[in-house]
Protein backbone atom coordinates (compact mmCIF):
# COMPACT_ATOMS: atom_id res chain seq x y z
CA UNK A 1 0.00 0.00 0.00
CA UNK A 2 1.99 2.90 -1.36
CA UNK A 3 2.28 6.55 0.66
CA UNK A 4 1.86 9.91 -1.41
CA UNK A 5 4.60 11.84 -2.26
CA UNK A 6 4.72 14.66 -0.05
CA UNK A 7 7.11 17.20 1.31
CA UNK A 8 7.41 19.53 4.96
CA UNK A 9 8.84 22.42 4.49
CA UNK A 10 10.73 23.57 7.00
CA UNK A 11 9.40 27.16 8.94
CA UNK A 12 9.08 30.26 8.22
CA UNK A 13 9.21 29.82 5.00
CA UNK A 14 8.54 33.41 3.96
CA UNK A 15 10.11 36.34 5.51
CA UNK A 16 7.80 38.93 7.64
CA UNK A 17 7.87 41.31 5.15
CA UNK A 18 6.28 38.30 2.85
CA UNK A 19 3.49 37.75 5.03
CA UNK A 20 2.40 41.32 5.20
CA UNK A 21 2.46 40.81 1.45
CA UNK A 22 -0.25 38.32 1.67
CA UNK A 23 -1.99 39.53 4.28
CA UNK A 24 -2.76 42.52 2.10
CA UNK A 25 -4.72 40.23 0.58
CA UNK A 26 -7.32 39.64 3.10
CA UNK A 27 -7.16 43.64 4.02
CA UNK A 28 -7.56 44.70 0.62
CA UNK A 29 -10.00 42.51 -1.60
CA UNK A 30 -13.05 41.64 -1.04
CA UNK A 31 -13.73 37.61 -0.46
CA UNK A 32 -14.90 36.34 -3.88
CA UNK A 33 -16.62 33.10 -3.52
CA UNK A 34 -17.89 30.90 -0.56
CA UNK A 35 -16.67 27.36 -1.12
CA UNK A 36 -17.33 24.55 1.81
CA UNK A 37 -17.42 27.24 4.51
CA UNK A 38 -14.19 29.15 3.43
CA UNK A 39 -13.87 32.77 1.69
CA UNK A 40 -11.70 33.02 -1.29
CA UNK A 41 -10.09 36.85 -1.18
CA UNK A 42 -7.72 36.18 -4.24
CA UNK A 43 -7.76 33.31 -7.24
CA UNK A 44 -4.96 34.28 -9.72
CA UNK A 45 -3.74 31.96 -12.65
CA UNK A 46 -0.30 32.07 -14.26
CA UNK A 47 2.48 30.13 -16.08
CA UNK A 48 5.54 29.32 -15.77
CA UNK A 49 7.78 28.61 -18.45
CA UNK A 50 11.38 27.95 -18.81
CA UNK A 51 12.43 29.64 -15.67
CA UNK A 52 10.04 32.68 -15.52
CA UNK A 53 6.52 33.35 -15.09
CA UNK A 54 3.74 34.77 -17.18
CA UNK A 55 1.15 36.54 -15.20
CA UNK A 56 -2.09 37.83 -17.72
CA UNK A 57 -3.17 40.79 -15.61
CA UNK A 58 -0.96 43.29 -13.54
CA UNK A 59 -1.34 41.48 -10.19
CA UNK A 60 -0.02 43.44 -7.12
CA UNK A 61 1.04 40.61 -5.32
CA UNK A 62 3.38 39.15 -8.31
CA UNK A 63 6.45 39.30 -6.19
CA UNK A 64 5.28 37.23 -3.30
CA UNK A 65 3.24 34.59 -5.55
CA UNK A 66 6.36 34.44 -7.42
CA UNK A 67 8.38 33.75 -4.67
CA UNK A 68 6.48 31.20 -3.29
CA UNK A 69 5.62 29.57 -6.60
CA UNK A 70 9.72 29.54 -7.08
CA UNK A 71 9.68 27.48 -3.39
CA UNK A 72 7.26 25.06 -4.51
CA UNK A 73 8.74 24.27 -8.28
CA UNK A 74 12.58 24.52 -6.26
CA UNK A 75 10.94 21.82 -3.92
CA UNK A 76 9.60 19.55 -7.20
CA UNK A 77 12.51 19.99 -9.01
CA UNK A 78 14.80 18.40 -6.35
CA UNK A 79 12.55 15.36 -6.11
CA UNK A 80 12.66 14.93 -9.24
CA UNK A 81 10.32 16.25 -11.09
CA UNK A 82 11.13 18.10 -14.94
CA UNK A 83 9.94 21.68 -14.36
CA UNK A 84 11.14 22.91 -17.49
CA UNK A 85 9.85 19.70 -19.49
CA UNK A 86 6.94 21.75 -20.27
CA UNK A 87 5.04 24.67 -19.71
CA UNK A 88 3.30 24.61 -15.93
CA UNK A 89 -0.25 26.15 -15.30
CA UNK A 90 -0.31 27.88 -11.49
CA UNK A 91 -3.36 28.68 -9.60
CA UNK A 92 -2.78 30.70 -6.66
CA UNK A 93 -5.60 31.68 -4.00
CA UNK A 94 -5.94 32.77 -0.41
CA UNK A 95 -8.83 31.37 2.03
CA UNK A 96 -10.00 32.07 4.89
CA UNK A 97 -12.20 29.87 7.21
CA UNK A 98 -13.44 31.80 9.86
CA UNK A 99 -14.43 29.50 12.83
CA UNK A 100 -16.45 29.76 16.07
CA UNK A 101 -18.29 27.89 18.58
CA UNK A 102 -21.10 28.07 16.45
CA UNK A 103 -19.33 26.29 13.32
CA UNK A 104 -16.46 24.87 14.67
CA UNK A 105 -17.96 21.36 14.50
CA UNK A 106 -18.63 21.61 11.16
CA UNK A 107 -15.37 23.33 10.12
CA UNK A 108 -13.16 20.52 8.41
CA UNK A 109 -13.26 19.60 4.72
CA UNK A 110 -14.19 16.54 3.27
CA UNK A 111 -11.83 14.14 0.81
CA UNK A 112 -11.01 16.07 -2.38
CA UNK A 113 -8.53 16.87 -4.72
CA UNK A 114 -7.39 20.35 -5.59
CA UNK A 115 -8.47 21.62 -9.00
CA UNK A 116 -6.99 24.41 -10.93
CA UNK A 117 -8.65 25.83 -13.81
CA UNK A 118 -6.48 25.47 -17.24
CA UNK A 119 -7.29 26.84 -20.14
CA UNK A 120 -11.07 27.60 -19.13
CA UNK A 121 -11.33 23.61 -17.99
CA UNK A 122 -11.41 22.31 -14.29
CA UNK A 123 -8.48 19.95 -14.09
CA UNK A 124 -6.90 17.90 -11.36
CA UNK A 125 -3.72 20.18 -10.35
CA UNK A 126 -0.58 17.54 -10.13
CA UNK A 127 0.97 19.39 -7.12
CA UNK A 128 -0.21 21.41 -4.63
CA UNK A 129 1.43 23.42 -2.15
CA UNK A 130 -0.56 24.75 1.29
CA UNK A 131 0.99 27.29 3.21
CA UNK A 132 -0.81 28.28 6.63
CA UNK A 133 -0.18 32.29 7.24
CA UNK A 134 -2.34 32.27 10.49
CA UNK A 135 -0.66 31.60 13.89
CA UNK A 136 -1.85 28.52 14.91
CA UNK A 137 -3.75 29.43 18.23
CA UNK A 138 -5.97 26.36 17.78
CA UNK A 139 -6.08 22.50 17.66
CA UNK A 140 -7.08 20.43 14.96
CA UNK A 141 -7.04 21.72 11.77
CA UNK A 142 -4.84 19.22 10.54
CA UNK A 143 -4.05 18.08 7.02
CA UNK A 144 -4.71 14.00 5.85
CA UNK A 145 -3.49 12.86 2.81
CA UNK A 146 -4.45 9.39 1.46
CA UNK A 147 -2.88 7.85 -1.85
CA UNK A 148 -5.82 6.61 -3.94
CA UNK A 149 -9.28 6.20 -3.84
CA UNK A 150 -12.18 7.07 -6.09
CA UNK A 151 -14.55 9.74 -7.34
CA UNK A 152 -17.91 10.11 -6.75
CA UNK A 153 -19.91 12.18 -8.47
CA UNK A 154 -22.78 12.31 -6.60
CA UNK A 155 -21.55 13.39 -3.37
CA UNK A 156 -18.51 15.42 -5.06
CA UNK A 157 -16.02 13.82 -2.44
CA UNK A 158 -12.76 10.74 -3.21
CA UNK A 159 -13.43 7.63 -1.18
CA UNK A 160 -12.85 4.05 -0.57
CA UNK A 161 -9.04 4.21 -0.36
CA UNK A 162 -7.47 1.74 2.08
CA UNK A 163 -4.10 2.89 1.80
CA UNK A 164 -2.40 4.48 4.64
CA UNK A 165 -3.49 7.83 5.86
CA UNK A 166 -0.62 10.38 6.59
CA UNK A 167 -1.81 13.06 9.13
CA UNK A 168 0.29 16.38 9.29
CA UNK A 169 0.22 19.39 11.87
CA UNK A 170 -0.19 22.36 10.25
CA UNK A 171 2.75 24.94 11.36
CA UNK A 172 2.39 28.75 11.05
CA UNK A 173 4.30 29.71 8.20
CA UNK A 174 4.81 26.29 7.20
CA UNK A 175 4.38 24.94 3.58
CA UNK A 176 2.87 21.23 2.89
CA UNK A 177 3.84 19.97 -0.70
CA UNK A 178 2.11 16.80 -2.40
CA UNK A 179 1.30 15.11 -4.89
CA UNK A 180 -2.52 16.08 -5.60
CA UNK A 181 -3.28 14.05 -8.99
CA UNK A 182 -2.35 10.41 -6.70
CA UNK A 183 -4.02 11.36 -3.35
CA UNK A 184 -7.15 12.76 -1.77
CA UNK A 185 -6.59 15.26 1.46
CA UNK A 186 -8.86 15.60 4.25
CA UNK A 187 -8.78 18.91 6.84
CA UNK A 188 -9.75 17.80 9.94
CA UNK A 189 -12.08 20.46 11.88
CA UNK A 190 -11.12 23.35 14.04
CA UNK A 191 -11.37 22.79 17.62
CA UNK A 192 -11.42 26.28 19.53
CA UNK A 193 -9.77 26.43 22.94
CA UNK A 194 -11.46 28.94 24.13
CA UNK A 195 -14.81 30.95 22.60
CA UNK A 196 -12.81 33.37 20.64
CA UNK A 197 -13.83 33.93 16.75
CA UNK A 198 -10.66 32.28 14.31
CA UNK A 199 -9.04 33.30 11.37
CA UNK A 200 -7.08 30.10 9.26
CA UNK A 201 -5.74 31.87 6.41
CA UNK A 202 -3.62 29.46 3.99
CA UNK A 203 -2.38 30.07 0.67
CA UNK A 204 -2.11 27.59 -1.56
CA UNK A 205 -0.87 26.91 -5.06
CA UNK A 206 -1.42 24.30 -7.54
CA UNK A 207 -0.14 23.80 -10.76
CA UNK A 208 -0.72 21.30 -13.49
CA UNK A 209 1.80 20.13 -16.71
CA UNK A 210 1.09 20.81 -19.71
FE1 LIG B 1 -7.43 21.11 -0.86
Amino acid sequence: MASPFYKILPTPVLTEDQLMSLRQITDKEKPEIKNFGRSTYWDENFLYHQGKFYHQTKSPYKPVIDSVSQIFLKCLSENGVDIDRTTISLGAYLDRNVVNVSNAATSDLFWHRDSINVDEQSKDADYSLVLLLSPVTWKGADIILQMGGSYDKEEGVWINSDSPKIPIKHAHNQAIVFHNRDSAHYVTPVELLNAETVHRDIFILTCFFK
